[in-house]
């Protein structure tokens, strides 16, 4: 079903086909009867799959990733696909439109995306009202810098963002790995990040009885050094958790022609040609962190197999964006059958027992 429907959303540019899917899944979920109907089709109901992370009870390992909702506009309508979290943001202090469009591609022979969005989105403070509703799904909030920020600044931008939405997040990400802020990156530098997580914690702790946990997103592109610093650092700061990892701006190992690749430019790769990498770096961190903190494992996970090689390598949770794309609004479900199918054929009731298992 889900082959016919992509068919006929890949003829649209894919930023456009993003909006119409995405609108057409809201339309449908505000239904009460379709969307019940809806909900029980893809409702993922694996009991040996609850994860227990940073004090929240998740249904399910599999969570959407950041940047497919980016303004917090369809949250529950996603979690009725059956995640077990849905990821908004990133949400910026500022409101901002992005780069010119079109910034988002499809590599379909790599089943890989390449976006260069630039953090659009209506700001966090716009969002405010919208984070409020009342909830089906556990709730992550991501946050990034502006872009008319000054680097000097980010730590305060940063805040800025925390004491508007972080009483309404089940837990917080500081994302300092996107490719298309210029200088983003360079926060990832041990000084910079300190600054950032302390004022984020500092904020959070000013507007929040019990602040959400916090999580810090990292690039794939980091080297063995910058890795190993940011899991100290993240050990120091006693934060939640790792997310692991964000696009990458390597171009190595596409089977699309080098002639469309350098036509697209600039952006984040994201999909199966970030799968290698993504996992490198969850083992190096898992080997950092061990049991001491969470690692969210994202980039390339496409299958149930995916998601239990990361999960084996040390990710508690897992997160997909490029193989929904591709995939469908069935992968969630999928992939949890999957991880249950398998956890029965080793004797196992419970996925917590599969953690870190390989590592
Ligand atoms: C179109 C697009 C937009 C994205 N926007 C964001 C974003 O706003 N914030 C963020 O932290 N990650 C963003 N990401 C990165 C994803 O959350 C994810 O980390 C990355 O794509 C790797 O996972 P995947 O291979 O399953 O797509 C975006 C990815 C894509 C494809």
């Amino acid at each position: 079903m889900y082959r016919l429907l992509r068919t006929l959303f890949f003829l649209f540019p894919a930023e456009r086909a993003h909006h119409l899917g995405f609108s057409l899944l809201r339309f449908a979920m505000a239904f009460p009867i379709v969307g019940h109907l809806l909900r029980a089709f893809y409702r993922v109901n694996e009991p040996y799959l609850q994860v227990n992370a940073f004090g929240l009870r998740f249904s399910n390992p599999v969570g959407l990733a950041a940047g497919f909702d980016k303004d917090a506009i369809g949250y529950n309508a996603l979690g009725g696909l059956g995640f077990g979290a849905v990821e908004v943001g990133t949400l910026t202090a500022h409101p901002q439109t992005g780069n010119p469009q079109p910034r988002m591609f499809r590599l379909p022979q790599d089943r890989a995306l390449i976006n260069r969005m630039g953090f659009n989105n209506s700001g966090s403070k716009d969002a405010i009202p919208r984070l409020m509703t009342k909830r089906n799904v556990i709730l992550g909030v991501n946050i990034g810098k502006s872009k008319i920020t000054p680097k000097e600044d980010a730590a305060k931008d940063y805040a800025t963002s925390t004491r508007r939405v972080g009483p309404y997040a089940d837990y917080l990400v500081v994302n300092v790995s996107s490719p298309n802020t210029p200088g983003l990156r360079d926060l990832q530098a041990v000084d910079e990040l300190e600054a950032i997580i302390t004022a984020v914690q500092n904020a959070s702790a000013e507007v929040c009885e019990i602040p959400p946990p916090l999580l810090v997103k990292i690039a794939p592109d980091l080297n063995d050094e910058d890795i190993d610093a940011i899991a100290d650092l993240a050990l120091k700061l006693k934060l939640a958790g790792i997310i692991a990892t964000n696009t990458t701006i390597s171009r190595t190992g596409l089977k699309t022609y080098k002639s469309e690749i350098e036509g697209i430019g600039a952006g984040g790769l994201s999909g199966a040609p970030l799968k290698e990498r993504a996992l490198k770096v969850l083992r190096r961190l898992h080997q950092r962190v061990g049991t001491q903190m969470v690692i969210i494992a994202a980039g390339g996970i496409e299958t149930a197999e995916d998601a239990w090689t990361r999960i084996c390598a040390g990710a508690t949770l897992v997160q997909v964006y490029t193989g929904f794309v591709y995939g469908g609004p069935a992968l969630p479900k999928q992939i949890a059958k999957g991880l249950a199918s398998r956890l029965k054929a080793e004797g196992l009731d419970s996925i917590e027992q599969v953690i870190g298992r390989d590592a």
